[in-house]
């Protein structure tokens, strides 16, 4: 058993099929190359004491009962509790965490740090992990119950499944997971940061602000009340004209996802015929969609689209959970990256460096 280990989680981008994943549809992102390091070191001493250098905070607590608590904490709270819940014993730990993903961005950096948490938990306890799909689904578990983020499990399966060069084709009624190469042939996919942060859980007092709802949540609730009224299990289960018979805004937000699983069905299909101009368009079209009819959109997202479309993308839309975060553009051949935006490109998943 290793004394000192290294995890990496990255972050992700999704190049398409939003607010998809809890619906039991299709989405395709990608691992990136920025992520969260976790440097852990064994106590054996029953305790887990962590430290976050980006935040200059710290925290430090007793594996046995984990205490709840808000903000970062509850995500290396959460990991221990839910680890040990599923059976994968803990002996102690000192963490170190550090990372380049801006919290609130939509590049989840909340899956990032789950993730890479996990992987130095059981590494120093000398606990092999489990097959990717079940980590995934303690580190959604971390989310749903110590964060309060009703989130699914987009970003933890790409942060676990993330390869070079591929996006990953997700299907979230059978948890399939299909790489699919991203040939770009001389395209460029950029991320612009519109400024704004946003936070996925409804109680996090440090991002959200006081116990209400958080624009997530609340859409998440909406697509459960149109299955209720439709009588299905999931929207993947919707069709165009039941939908159109729901009071707004359910009947907007169940024909977002309809379309938004075609238009990932589409890009697939552009990608392989090497037709990046239709993958641009899918990609106006999903913005289009997530800001009329998910209304996931805010003024200083649409201004950030702006410059990336005047920059010459040929497409670009918000990334994530949305109300803010960053864009994400495809720049034709030959145009330059606009001041401020990163290229991202996929990468490997998570692992122990
Ligand atoms: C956030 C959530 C994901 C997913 C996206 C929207 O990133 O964590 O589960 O729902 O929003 O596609």
């Amino acid at each position: 058993m290793p004394d000192t280990v290294t995890a990496f989680g990255p972050g992700r981008v999704n190049l398409i099929g939003e607010h998809t994943d809890y619906n039991g549809g299709l989405a395709l992102p990608f691992a990136i190359s920025e992520g969260v390091t976790v440097r852990a070191r064994a106590t054996g001493d029953g305790t887990v004491s962590a430290i976050a250098s980006d935040l200059d905070s710290r925290d430090r607590f007793e594996i046995g009962a984990v205490p709840r608590v808000r903000g970062w904490r509850a995500f290396v709270r959460g990991a221990v509790a839910e680890l040990q819940a599923a059976g994968f014993p803990l002996t102690g730990a000192r963490l170190e965490i550090s990372g380049t993903v801006p919290r609130g961005s939509g590049l989840s950096s909340s899956a990032a740090l789950e993730v890479a948490v996990c992987l130095a938990l059981l590494a120093v306890a000398g606990t092999p992990p489990p097959d990717r799909l079940t980590l995934a689904q303690i580190c959604s578990r971390v989310e749903n119950e110590w964060v309060g983020a009703q989130t699914g499990l987009l970003d933890q399966i790409a942060s676990l499944f993330g390869e070079p060069d591929s996006a990953l084709e997700i299907d979230f009624r059978t948890l399939e997971v299909t790489p699919v190469a991203l040939e770009l042939g001389g395209y460029s996919l950029v991320t612009l940061d519109s400024g704004e942060r946003h936070a996925n859980a409804g109680r996090d007092g440090e991002t959200a602000g006081g116990d209400a709802p958080t624009g997530y949540n609340k859409r998440r609730a909406e697509c459960a009340a149109a299955c209720r009224a439709l009588g299905i299990d999931s929207l993947r289960e919707a069709t165009p004209e039941r939908a159109a018979q729901l009071p707004e805004p359910l009947a907007a937000r169940v024909a977002h996802v309809i379309g938004e699983n075609e238009r990932v069905t589409d890009t697939v299909a552009a990608l392989s015929a090497s037709d990046l101009e239709r993958v641009g368009e899918l990609l106006n079209a999903s913005h289009a969609s997530l800001r009329d009819c998910f209304a996931i959109s805010t003024p200083a997202v649409e201004a950030t689209v702006r410059r990336l479309r005047d920059a010459g993308a040929v497409g670009a839309r918000i990334v994530g959970g949305g109300f803010g975060g960053h864009v994400l553009g495809l720049l034709p051949p030959g145009t330059a990256v606009p001041e401020g935006a990163i290229e991202v490109r996929p990468g490997p998943g998570a692992r122990l460096l």
